[in-house]
């Protein structure tokens, strides 16, 4: 049984997300929580070995590819970091987890749904995170934020691909409303952050 808490953040690309995972990370260590922090893909030695193969312009991956190589950088994370730190009664924050990969994999790229959930609960041995933070903002809104590197990775995909992994989240947050919690991410960190700290600070019950 893990006796942790294991939150983790989702959204576009460009979303403004690794800035509240950040802000949260922080918050709770302040507060006196024992914290671990992991981003994914990677978070762990091969992971990282993963992420810059999925991640570099030059890798030329098939759909499938890409999928399975998500999937092992997750399972690598999952059991040699994830499970032992929710055993240890840590808290556990990651920057994207399994939705993700529902959100991108299955409604952008078009890969099959349910052969995706499967795959998804077989990688994290049925690990659920007990709270997500869904960061959302319209595409335009991302394609406006994302700087350099990640503009390109942005307009190689197309606007289209975005939309389709947005739509995709919502989706997967109305139905599985009490554990993903959508935030609208438009207005500004500090607005943002707001919201953030309030769902978080209900959830743990920090007054
Ligand atoms: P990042 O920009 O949040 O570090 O994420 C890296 C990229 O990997 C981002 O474009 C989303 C993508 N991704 C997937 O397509 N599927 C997944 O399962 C994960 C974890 C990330």
């Amino acid at each position: 049984m893990n006796k942790g808490i294991f939150i983790t953040f989702e959204g576009i690309d460009a979303s403004g997300k690794t800035t509240q995972f950040k802000r949260l990370v922080n918050y709770l260590k302040k507060k006196g929580f024992d914290v671990v922090s992991f981003r994914e893909p990677g978070g762990e030695e091969v992971s990282e070995k993963i992420r810059k193969i999925l991640l570099d312009n030059k890798s030329s991956l098939t759909l499938e590819t890409e999928l399975f190589l998500y999937l092992a950088s997750r399972t690598q994370l999952v059991f040699h970091k994830i499970i032992p730190a929710l055993k240890d009664k840590k808290i556990v924050v990651c920057d994207r987890f399994s939705d993700s990969t529902l959100a991108y994999q299955a409604y952008g790229r078009g890969l099959n749904l349910k052969l995706i959930r499967m795959l998804n609960n077989f990688s994290t041995k049925n690990l659920r995170p007990d709270l997500t933070i869904l960061i959302d903002v319209p595409v335009k809104v991302s394609l406006k934020r994302a700087k350099n590197k990640k503009k390109d990775r942005l307009e190689r995909s197309g606007t289209l691909f975005y939309q389709r992994v947005r739509g995709g989240y919502l989706k997967i947050a109305r139905k599985e409303k009490k554990r993903i919690k959508v935030v609208d991410g438009k207005g500004g960190i500090e607005v943002t952050w707001r919201k953030v700290k309030s769902i978080v600070d209900e959830f743990l019950k920090i007054e």
